[in-house]
């Protein structure tokens, strides 16, 4: 990707779609050297269709229902993706775990945000993890994709504390104001040939 073409990226989503704006926003200043080549959404009501049309990007719902297995379902989804000529995946508030046909198909090539830092409080609900647990300190992480529940190798973290008083709310409010700032970050810097995979260690290059 060290060349200047565009790199061509689907977004994957569920919901309201903040992280897939902090990314169209970061491309529409130039500061990413990327294009939305697809949104793709498994709920047809997702408010992230809605910021995509607004931009003009492409959108497809696939609906889980209309497949047998979770592995059909991926492997309607690699077509999509193929079709579109997508070089990498981000999973912005998409609620489905990815199955090897997804993971083999585009290896190091499919990142996440989880709001924590992993490999604390990995799956749903981990605001209220970290409250329960009563660290000082949570956060969100930047991981490639594999076929475990937020288990990848790690790309980018930032740290948030935890306030008394805090809701599962408050908190998942100022930790999303680090993802939307080191999310398109660990885009960029993919976009710009800056990522390499050592085993589990991902070297941010200079
Ligand atoms: C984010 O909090 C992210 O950490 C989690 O899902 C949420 C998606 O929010 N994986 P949005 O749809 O990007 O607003």
């Amino acid at each position: 990707m060290a060349d200047n073409v565009p790199v061509r990226l689907a977004v994957l989503v569920s919901g309201n779609g903040t992280n897939l704006q902090a990314v169209i926003d970061r491309i529409e200043a130039r500061e990413i050297n990327a294009s939305i080549a697809c949104v793709v959404s498994n709920r047809k009501d997702a408010f992230a269709l809605r910021r995509a049309e607004q931009h003009g990007i492409p959108t497809v719902i696939l609906e889980l229902g209309a497949y047998a297995s979770r592995r059909e379902y991926d492997t309607a989804l690699v077509e999509i993706l193929r079709d579109h000529g997508v070089q990498l995946i981000l999973l912005a508030g998409f609620m489905r775990i990815l199955t090897d046909v997804m993971v083999d198909a585009f290896p190091h090539a499919i990142m996440n945000i989880h709001p924590a830092l992993l490999p604390a409080f990995p799956g749903l609900h981990a605001q209220q993890q970290a409250l329960d647990y009563g660290v000082r300190f949570t956060g969100c992480t930047v991981h490639f994709v594999d076929t475990g529940t937020d288990t990848g190798p790690i790309i980018l973290q930032a740290v948030v504390p935890v306030l008394e008083g805090d809701t599962e709310e408050t908190l998942a409010a100022r930790i999303q104001q680090e993802e939307h700032r080191i999310y398109p970050e660990a885009v960029r810097l993919f976009c710009a040939g800056k990522i390499s995979v050592d085993g589990r260690r991902v070297r941010i290059l200079s």
